[in-house]
């Protein structure tokens, strides 16, 4: 595998070779990013993938400050999974945003719903920093996990409105052996908090099979109880949406594909999950 630190070196390591597989990332790598990683490099002879926490995404001061970084240990793991000539990029901030990034995107509803509201500006962040990153590698497949369903969507309609040859591949998320999706957050868990934070995929899970007797609306609020009955855990939202709108569903029977979407607050850290029904 090459580092590349700047965008002079990622280009003059790439050469010329195609199809180009691009995994971007914060950092901080677990199990989850590894699948992303996996998956490009079966499908792409040159992966690329990027280490960069995104300033602009985040829309409090402390969770960017106390954001997991690792650099090394990163490396030393991609190490094992990567071929020769696949590159990890690392840019400095200054080569993102040699000036600030003003741009506004319209994301239509996508971006004013679930995540939207709760982190507002968040998905605007994602947005600059996917299209310059995607500007600068230039790959022709890119792997995003299904974890950020929401973060999905918008990937798809950013590519969509900027027009970028690019296709988009959507990967299911990983979990812990206790069903806790892996993220770079988790370990920033207290003890109490992540011992608690199972019973969200498990009421996920009941809240499918509650489908084929209750309704929606039931569905919903039996989940939210069942996970606040934990001191440590709080429900932020918890959505049942129509996988290509994102938009809430009333019944059951409004869309073939639907999914739960939930926010949860476990002391200061936010965990995102989802589920298809
Ligand atoms: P990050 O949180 O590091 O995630 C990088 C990629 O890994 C995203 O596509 C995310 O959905 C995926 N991922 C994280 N946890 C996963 C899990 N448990 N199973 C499957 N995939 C998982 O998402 C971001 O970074 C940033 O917003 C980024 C797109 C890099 C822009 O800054």
């Amino acid at each position: 595998m090459k580092i590349a630190k700047n965008t002079k070196e990622l280009n003059s390591l790439k050469g010329n070779t195609r199809p180009v597989g691009f995994v971007p990332t914060m950092g901080a790598l677990h199990k989850g990013h590894f699948s992303l990683v996996n998956e490009a490099v079966r499908h792409t002879p040159l992966t690329v993938i990027s280490i960069f926490v995104n300033p602009t995404q985040f829309n409090d001061e402390n969770d960017l400050k106390n954001y997991p970084r690792d650099l090394q240990k990163d490396l030393n793991n991609l190490d094992r999974i990567l071929r020769e000539n696949d590159i990890v990029y690392v840019p400095m901030e200054k080569e993102i945003y040699p000036e600030p990034d003003n741009r506004i995107f319209d994301f239509g509803h996508l971006d004013k719903i679930m995540e939207g509201k709760n982190r507002p500006g968040h998905f605007n962040g994602v947005g600059q920093v996917v299209s310059v990153l995607f500007r600068l590698v230039n790959p022709d497949l890119t792997f995003f996990g299904e974890k950020d369903l929401q973060q999905l969507a918008i990937i798809r309609k950013l590519v969509e409105m900027l027009k970028i040859p690019v296709s988009v591949v959507g990967m299911p998320i990983v979990r812990e052996s206790d069903g806790l999706a892996m993220s770079s957050r988790n370990q920033l868990l207290g003890k109490n908090e992540r011992k608690a934070a199972p019973v969200i995929y498990k009421s996920l899970l009941e809240a499918v099979n509650l489908r084929k007797k209750e309704k929606i609306e039931i569905v919903k609020e039996k989940t939210i109880r069942q996970i606040n009955k934990s001191p440590y855990l709080s429900v932020e939202y918890f959505e049942i949406v129509d996988e290509t709108t994102l938009l809430p569903v009333k019944s059951w029977n409004e869309s073939t594909d639907i999914y739960g979407c939930i926010a949860v607050k476990a002391g200061e850290i936010r965990l995102i999950d989802n589920i298809k029904f």
